[in-house]
């Protein structure tokens, strides 16, 4: 187990190392972002965006939340959103969903945790519109990760209809927004197959 005082060591020596590599490394960072890709992806400690597509500080911008759900009464998300697209031009939005998300299977089974079950409510009514095709599926694990899809594609839509990026297409900004799916078993990404080009 880590305490606090521990991340701050390992902190210190992760800088360490950074700097020896490249000396100017945190000062050419320290002057500006450009990243090109905006991330919204689970809160779950074992999906990290930076590291598990193994790029660098600087690159992703990253929204994460309990289920990776973005809508458009959610502030926070609309302003990282907004941010992203018109200030910093990212050119792909990630959405990043996983199989075993807890958020999901909670939503799935109508689990009880307290205030989470209102922010869960919008998994359930993906849930509930795919009634039948996850009726079909033999087993809970199953359900699970079908659903753990089904959520991914339907906030990639959300994304899509939002009036950032449609603004954006309007106005000729190159941006896609892509759907996928992260194992935790393998470590590996899955592209969905439903990105939405202008
Ligand atoms: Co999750």
């Amino acid at each position: 187990m880590f305490a606090p005082k521990d991340l701050l060591a390992r902190n210190k020596t992760w800088a360490g190392k950074i700097s020896e590599n490249n000396p100017r490394f945190f000062a050419e960072l320290a002057d500006q972002q450009t990243p090109k890709f905006m991330w919204i992806g689970c809160s779950d400690s074992r999906v990290p965006a930076n590291q598990i597509v193994n790029l660098p500080p600087g690159e992703i911008f990253v929204h994460r939340n309990v289920a990776n759900i973005f809508n458009a009464g959610d502030l926070n998300a609309l302003a990282t959103l907004q941010f992203s697209v018109d200030v910093l031009k990212v050119e792909h939005i990630i959405v990043c969903g996983h199989y075993g998300c807890g958020g999901v299977l909670a939503a799935l089974r109508g689990d009880r945790h307290g205030l989470v079950d209102h922010w869960l409510r919008q998994v359930q009514i993906i849930r509930d519109q795919h009634e039948d095709e996850l009726a079909d599926l033999e087993g809970e694990p199953a359900r699970h990760q079908r659903l753990c899809e089904l959520n991914v594609a339907s906030q990639v839509r959300h994304v899509a209809e939002s009036y950032v990026v449609r603004d954006a297409w309007e106005r000729g900004q190159s941006l896609s927004v892509h759907g996928w799916v992260y194992s935790l078993h393998d470590g590996i990404l899955r592209d969905l197959g439903v990105s939405v080009n202008p």
